[in-house]
């Protein structure tokens, strides 16, 4: 069919497509769904996805249309996944993703094709760091803060010696990093790192490294299903008789019930906690289990939902136009995130600015036993916004 418009039609047509430069907004989530992190890809995604059917299925007003690509966790890969997003199915947004290494590559191809990201866990300290930029924001946590909030309370409980051990990547070295920074500051001394490489799981020689050295705690970062392996590793091996294990929370997050005896008592600091009874959170365990009963409310799921959240923020103040990039990145950064885990605000950098909750595993829940450190801020070293 030909369409005739009249003057007055045809400038009515070019206002209305001004302003509403795309009827849906594209998400492309570049995620695991596969490999040891598969379940926290798919706990991003559900997050995600429950804020915005919540919304009535819209952010301001627009249609959401989703695009997916599974990273592996292979930082090798990472270039080429995000091109797909961005080159081939042209996303307004990426969300992505868990491993450090890989968000690594999906910062640089986002910055390059001045996409707006929000990264919904991976830690990367150098992201909000060097590498900060204005498209960016994460909804989660740097690598240095749950390993900052651990080492106070390891040296409040009066260790003096400490081992840690994690994988040989960023996540590994940085979260140890935070530990040791705040461990030593307060007259304790980190006398061994030991790691291994990403997604190894053979423990067992570390573990023997561990007993020979004797020290008065260990710290550790590993998530996923490589977490799991090492606390039945360390439980089986009678180190937790001997050696108390100390871990930032992704250790034990969603994963307590396929860890069972071995994980009981475990301390952990982390953003996010069990049992925090507040209206907030009490109505997103509820939706979530509502919607998704086969997964636990954890972190990961928390952090989709608050990336979420902090894209509405964006698109509000737009009224859903994403081409207008700066006015929706201002909206981001300055937004105050109404999140289960306590509200929060983003740093200058693009990094929640947030408490960071002591836990205790009891049961399947990561019970919260007080707050570990009060909003804390990533000290975003390098970082020239
Ligand atoms: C990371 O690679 O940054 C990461 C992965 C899993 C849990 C936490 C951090």
């Amino acid at each position: 069919m030909k369409h005739v418009f009249s003057g007055a039609a045809l400038a009515t047509a070019l206002v209305l497509s001004a302003g509403t430069a795309s009827a849906t907004v594209k998400i492309g989530f570049m995620l695991p769904y596969s490999g040891t992190y598969a379940k926290l890809g798919q706990a991003i995604e559900n997050g995600f996805k429950l804020y915005v059917k919540e919304q009535g299925g819209k952010l301001a007003g627009q249609d959401i249309e989703y695009f997916k690509v599974d990273d592996e966790s292979n930082p090798s890969k990472g270039p080429e996944n995000a091109n797909r997003l961005i080159k081939r199915d042209h996303v307004d947004i990426l969300v992505g993703t868990v491993h450090s290494g890989v968000a690594m590559a999906l910062a640089k191809a986002a910055k390059d094709s001045d996409t707006t990201l929000i990264i919904p866990n991976a830690g990367a300290d150098a992201i909000t760091g060097p590498l900060c930029s204005k498209n960016i924001f994460r909804s989660s946590f740097s690598n240095w803060q749950p390993g900052y909030a651990m080492g106070g309370v390891a040296a409040k409980k009066g260790y003096k010696t400490a081992v840690t051990i994690t994988w040989n990547y960023a996540a590994g070295k940085e979260s140890t990093d935070g530990f040791k920074e705040s461990f030593e500051k307060n007259g304790g001394k980190v006398v061994k790192h030991l790691t291994l490489p990403f997604p190894n799981v053979e423990f067992q020689p570390l573990l023997t490294e561990i007993a020979a050295i004797k020290p008065d705690v260990v710290f550790t970062f590993f998530a996923g299903g490589g977490a799991v392996k090492f606390v039945k590793d360390y439980a089986a091996s009678g180190l937790r008789k001997t050696v108390p294990l100390l871990a930032s929370g992704f250790l034990t997050d969603g994963i307590l019930e396929a860890e069972g005896d071995a994980a009981q008592g475990l301390l952990t600091t982390l953003h996010y906690a069990d049992g925090l009874n507040t209206p907030r959170d009490n109505a997103f365990r509820a939706d979530y289990t509502k919607n998704f009963p086969e997964l636990p409310p954890d972190v990961y799921a928390v952090q989709g939902y608050d990336a979420a959240q902090i894209l509405a923020a964006g698109l509000n103040a737009v009224k859903g136009d994403v081409t207008k990039k700066t006015a929706m990145r201002a909206a981001m950064s300055g937004a105050t995130i109404d999140s289960p885990r306590g509200t929060f605000k983003l740093s200058k950098a693009g990094n929640p600015i947030q408490d960071f909750y002591l836990r205790e595993a009891k049961g399947d829940k990561n019970v919260s036993i007080g707050i570990a450190v009060k909003a804390l801020a990533d000290p975003a070293r390098g970082c020239k916004l």
